[in-house]
């Protein structure tokens, strides 16, 4: 994969000057997608992105997020480059340092861009960071992933995909989104609960055998009855549903071929 884009380098303080175009992006985005949380992000994304207080008219500093989740679950970004390696980012994740591409989409990529950018990272998952049962099962899945093989890392992509990119989750309020790779999208925040795409139970085994494509709207999330869920999930045999997983196969993708 390539990319038009390229991470800034923070200076010898960590700071990142971002430009106007830029600061400005950041505005539009995070103005339009606060629109769209009520009765569609879960609350714990709430209180998170309460807690995070990201700037509305500027690309906060990634040590401004930091504070924050360093007092609420011990988790860290980590400035990377747009595109990283998977061994580096499965040693990020385990050592509860979340890997953020410093750079932002242009105006000309408002909607969408296969490359997550920082509005995507901080926006989109630093929130659900400050949830302790969260950030155990992210950390948990860094661990593993270190040591899998290639042929495991595929299935254990495919689990990280279906919670926390997409994952949705039963509240007491109702159905609600916890995946960032929702709630960083507008289009995708009103299609996931709507009554277009499937919605199945959370089932690991099941998500493990699930394909997905990146470059499209999901046909299916999977719910979890709660986000505690997640932290048991964190404690069972992770590996050995990826192996069962393996020896089962992957489910008929419900979208046609590229
Ligand atoms: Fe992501």
């Amino acid at each position: 994969m390539t990319t038009q884009y390229q991470a800034h380098q923070p200076d010898a303080r960590g700071h990142i000057a971002y430009s106007e175009v830029e600061n400005a992006t950041w505005q539009a985005l995070i103005r339009r997608q606060l629109e769209l949380l009520p009765g569609h992000a879960c609350q714990a994304y709430l209180d998170g992105l309460e807690r995070l207080a990201l700037p509305r008219e500027r690309i906060p500093q990634l040590a401004e997020v930091d504070r924050v989740l360093e007092a609420a679950t011990g988790w860290r970004t980590a400035p990377v480059p747009a595109l990283i390696p998977f061994d580096t980012f499965f040693e990020l994740l385990a050592d509860r340092r979340f890997p953020v591409a410093t750079f932002i989409r242009t105006p000309e990529e408002m909607d969408y861009l296969q490359e997550p950018d920082i509005f995507h990272e901080l926006f989109g998952h630093c929130p659900m960071l400050t949830h302790p049962g969260f950030a155990d099962f992210t950390a948990t899945y860094g661990r593993l992933g270190l040591a899998a093989s290639p042929a495991e890392r595929v299935y254990l992509a495919r689990l990280y995909w279906m919670t926390v990119e997409f994952g949705l989750v039963e509240t007491p309020q109702g159905r609600r989104i916890y995946g960032g790779g929702i709630l960083s999208s507008p289009r995708e925040t009103r299609y996931a609960l709507s009554e277009a795409p499937e919605h199945h139970p959370f089932d690991a085994l099941d998500a493990l055998r699930t394909p997905y494509r990146i470059d499209i709207l999901q046909p299916l999330y999977y719910v979890l009855d709660s986000l505690e869920s997640l932290q048991e999930l964190a404690r069972r045999d992770i590996m050995a549903l990826v192996h069962q997983a393996m020896a089962l196969g992957l489910y008929p993708p419900r979208f046609p071929p590229k």
